[in-house]
């Protein structure tokens, strides 16, 4: 191997690496959203929670989240992005331990909430952090760590759920456990460098010649051409609230804050927190199949969400999402047709659980790991801290939305209308994408702010 060829093989593992440690904030969004459904099974009777307790316990992590994100708008650009990620690691540990504790259901519901904030600023934050280290050939591949890391925190939580079912005080060992993977968070991220885009932010030249240094092969000239593009596309702008109302910043927030939406009010979260109910509900009354058909579901996620992070950089995020939005859209479809009624339970049971892991194939090769990824790419950098965290405030709030109005939705339309519903919101997606998101792939994050600068001309 001749030396350049050492030194990008070098470069290479550092920025994977450092992608993988920030990344671990995906662990402790998805843990969190994944354990609470077992965990409440033995919450509810422990503490006699009535179906408001319950539901603010289960709230309180993404209505957190919304304040985190919100708070991560601010200090992301003050005190920079690695110092926020350790920030949220250290509030997600007292939450987790706080949780695990907690001696009645004000501050079980409270410190959920400050597990929420946590999640919030690391959902806000890491993204964009990876994405402002990655190189452009690797930087999909890279982002969607985070997302991976979600998955993988679902399928633990689910594991784990299941592990602590029968032990005594079984929920408490549950919510506790999440303070693992934010030591571990914490611990790493002390050691990686500084977000180059944000040191030159701060006008720290040098700086950001040190950081890109660790993650880049090695060569002033190479180093000093990206340091000379991100300057240049910095402009005169202050990175003030009101840079949101830029024209071409307005063309990158539709794509941002559309994507948010679009990605929670398509039902993902319908599947990811009641996939047993839904199996139940098609007639089966086994306990145990239902629950492997919601671990199948986790591992789907999982194996999946890899295939898209191997294709995100070579195939591109326009095909992708073409694809896998179809997916999701015609088995929302099929899944409705499941409950539609006259046909026989081993027909309607095996329909409902094939259309379910269809529908969660479709979404961890597109709207997962792209909401995410677009998220932290298309903004300008002088706003993509505040844009970013407008967008990932958009998406907690309605993961919520979604997950609280599911069940009544199921009591207005039936089974068959809500899931019809969510197939025809994949649809108007479908749309959206074709008509506003474009091709990222292999673009720096400044030829990526020059298409919206176009765009916002004509
Ligand atoms: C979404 C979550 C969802 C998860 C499932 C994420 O991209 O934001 O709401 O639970 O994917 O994998």
């Amino acid at each position: 191997m001749s030396g350049s060829e050492a030194s990008a093989a070098q470069a290479k593992r550092n920025v994977t690496i450092t992608a993988a440690i920030a990344g671990l904030a995906g662990l402790l969004f998805g843990y969190d959203t994944g354990i609470i459904a077992g965990a409440l099974l033995t919450i509810t009777p422990d503490f006699s929670l009535n179906s408001l307790q319950a539901g603010m316990v289960v709230g309180a992590v993404p209505i957190g989240a919304v304040g985190g994100a919100w708070f991560a708008s601010k200090g992301a650009d003050r005190h920079g992005r690695r110092s926020l990620i350790l920030v949220a690691a250290a509030i997600f540990v007292v939450g987790a331990i706080v949780s695990a504790v907690s001696p009645g259901p004000l501050i079980l519901i409270l410190s959920r909430a400050v597990i929420g904030f946590g999640i919030g600023v690391a959902s806000a934050v890491a993204p964009v952090y990876i994405s402002e280290v990655a190189p452009p050939d690797l930087r999909g591949s890279l982002v969607t760590f985070f997302q991976l890391a979600v998955t993988i925190g679902i399928l633990v939580a689910y594991l784990v759920g299941y592990a602590f079912t029968d032990v005594g005080d079984g929920w408490r060992w549950m919510l506790g456990l999440g303070a693992v993977p934010a030591i571990a968070m914490g611990i790493g991220i002390i050691r990686l460098p500084n977000s180059p885009r944000w040191l030159l932010m701060d006008d720290d030249v040098e700086g950001a010649r040190k950081a890109l240094a660790m993650v880049r092969p090695a060569g002033a000239e190479a180093i000093d051409l990206e340091i000379g593009e991100i300057q240049s596309s910095m402009g005169g702008d202050t990175g003030n609230w009101k840079d949101l109302r830029k024209p071409a910043v307005q063309a990158a927030l539709v794509v941002g804050l559309g994507l948010a939406i679009l990605q929670q009010i398509t039902g993902i979260n319908t599947v990811i927190y009641y996939a047993p109910t839904i199996i139940q509900s098609t007639g089966i009354d086994s306990a145990s199949s239902a629950i492997l058909a919601s671990l199948g579901v986790g591992i789907t996620n999982v194996l999946m969400t890899v295939v898209a992070l191997r294709l995100l950089d070579r195939v591109g995020r326009r095909t992708l999402l073409f694809i896998g939005v179809s997916g999701m859209s015609a088995s929302l479809f099929s899944l409705g047709l499941a409950f539609i009624g006259g046909i026989p339970e081993t027909v309607s049971t095996v329909l409902a659980i094939g259309s379910l892991m269809v529908f969660v194939s479709s979404f961890a090769i597109s709207l997962g790991p792209i909401f995410w990824l677009l998220n932290a790419e298309i903004y300008p950098l002088s706003v993509r801290s505040k844009a970013a965290a407008a967008g990932t405030m958009t998406n907690w709030f309605f993961n919520f939305l979604v997950s609280l109005t599911f069940l009544g939705l199921i009591d207005l339309l039936t089974e068959v209308g809500a899931f019809w519903l969510y197939g025809a919101v994949g649809l108007v997606t479908l749309w959206f994408c074709w008509k506003f998101v474009p091709e990222t792939k292999g673009k720096s994050l400044e030829q990526i702010d020059a298409i919206f600068k176009r765009r916002a001309r004509t």
